[in-house]
């Protein structure tokens, strides 16, 4: 069973057209739809914003579920030139920056009592959604539709909405990462500890600076079906 974690409803939406023999159970306060799609049994699940929703979800769907893999999708803010918005981040690993234990000697993102700080995505996982891209890409391409452009690197998770430059430059400086985003680590953490191969892929709404306020209502919907024909080609194609 291939697991779907998405923070906001309109994120969902589209990735969930198609599926067949649908049913609901709620746990922890959870809605998961179970069913199947492109041949694959699915569950997905709308977590809610933050760190804390995100890992509550992701730890029922575990013991609920068992699925073999998890992805985390969404919007994201940028926090690399070489990325527009719309575009998409494969995430290679995942921090947590707002997670400071600094006064302790630890370093920022490091969680206390272990040494987590950068968790990494399974490198199976990230190479599916890689090819899945080279194969959306082509299609488009036949349909005339703009190819749609990606890079892979550090997503950066917090419970904070970035939109402020200082702190999307603190971000960049500390963590080296590309996009930012408030479930991925979280997950990330939860899918290690349970040792559940994960990925979480992104598309970007807004760069993460003064702008976002305005950018995320504008683009958020437009970033999120970016990322459907990727995450139903992932569907189609994963244990094949
Ligand atoms: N998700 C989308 N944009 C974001 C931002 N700027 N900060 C945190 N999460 C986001």
């Amino acid at each position: 069973m291939i697991g779907i974690i998405c923070a906001m409803e309109l994120e969902i939406e589209k990735i969930r057209v198609g599926m067949t023999d649908v049913t609901e159970e709620k746990h922890a306060g959870v809605v998961y739809t179970l069913g199947k799609k492109k041949g694959a049994d699915v569950v997905m699940a709308v977590s809610g914003a933050g760190k804390v929703f995100a890992a509550i979800c992701t730890q029922a769907m575990i013991d609920n579920f068992h699925p073999e893999v998890i992805l985390n999708v969404g919007v994201a803010g940028s926090l690399s030139t070489d990325l527009s918005i719309g575009d998409i981040v494969m995430a290679e690993q995942l921090v947590q920056h707002d997670m400071d234990v600094t006064a302790l000697g630890l370093k920022k993102g490091q969680l206390y009592g272990s040494d987590y700080r950068f968790f990494p995505a399974n490198s199976k996982v990230i190479d599916l959604i890689k090819e899945c891209l080279e194969l959306v890409n082509l299609e488009r391409e036949k349909e005339g539709k703009k190819a749609l452009h990606a890079i892979k690197g550090t997503v950066a998770s917090g419970d904070i909405f970035v939109a402020d430059s200082g702190l999307k430059k603190s971000i960049v400086d500390e963590f080296q990462a590309v996009a930012c985003e408030m479930e991925g680590a979280a997950i990330a953490q939860v899918c290690c500890v349970n040792e559940i191969r994960f990925g979480v892929v992104r598309a970007i709404s807004d760069s993460a600076n003064e702008s976002s306020t305005m950018d995320f209502g504008e683009f958020c919907k437009m970033a999120a079906d970016n990322t459907a024909e990727l995450v139903d080609m992932f569907i189609g194609r994963y244990g094949k």
